[in-house]
């Protein structure tokens, strides 16, 4: 079925990162994490489990982890790090309220029960990673289109761990990102994108 409007939202969706307090009604976060699941997932085995965290006290744990992973990412992690002062400006934005969102939900692959033989788990462990990030992709547009605004966040990948101990997942499940969601406090411009030319050959 032919739907321009879907096209629309998909085209009109930039990464939010400031959030009104507002709660997200029950019914509109159910429809987020619906969305989710009805993402194509390799073999259907859903291998993929979802911490949705609402709680206010677990959300402003989350929130000083994220100051900690995007400081740690922007002088640790990259190989030409940002300097001082830029990353001084970001922690203070962080301060100030930036990724503190009335909710959050934390992506995993659920790897308990394999569906392949030994020698190609490192496949079906990739399958799973790209069926998390498709259930994820899948809520950010719904949440768009539902009128919030989220961000993809993977900068948790790099303190796993310290996010595990807040988010407590299920035994054996490995984190591949959170979504911070929430009513948009901004109205952020679209981000510029290569030139289909550089990153397409149509053959
Ligand atoms: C795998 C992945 C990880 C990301 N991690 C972060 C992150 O840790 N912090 C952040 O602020 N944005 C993060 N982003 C959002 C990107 O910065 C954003 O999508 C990109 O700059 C393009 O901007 P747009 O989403 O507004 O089009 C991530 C996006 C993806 C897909």
């Amino acid at each position: 079925m032919r739907c321009d409007c879907f096209l629309e939202t998909v085209l009109s969706r930039s990464s939010v990162r400031w959030f009104r307090n507002d709660p997200i009604p029950d019914d509109v976060l159910l429809k987020i994490i619906e969305a989710g699941v009805r993402a194509p997932n390799a073999g259907n085995n859903e291998q993929w489990f979802f911490v949705v965290v609402r709680d206010s006290g677990l959300r402003g744990r989350i929130h000083e982890l994220l100051l900690e992973a995007h400081e740690f990412y922007a002088t640790r992690a990259l190989k030409n790090p940002l300097p001082p002062d830029k990353v001084g400006k970001w922690v203070q934005r962080i301060r100030d309220g930036m990724y503190l969102a009335p909710a959050y939900i934390a992506g995993y692959v659920d790897l308990r029960k394999t569906t392949h033989v030994e020698g190609f788990f490192e496949k079906e462990r990739v399958f799973a990673i790209q069926s998390v990030a498709a259930a994820l992709e899948n809520m950010i547009l719904v949440a768009h289109s539902l009128g919030l605004g989220a961000v993809w966040l993977g900068v948790p990948l790099l303190l796993k761990s310290k996010f595990d101990e807040v988010l407590k997942p299920p035994e054996g499940c490995e984190l591949q990102g959170i979504i911070a969601l929430g009513y948009p406090a901004e109205t952020p411009k679209a981000r510029p994108r290569k030139p289909l030319s550089e990153v397409v050959k149509l053959i």
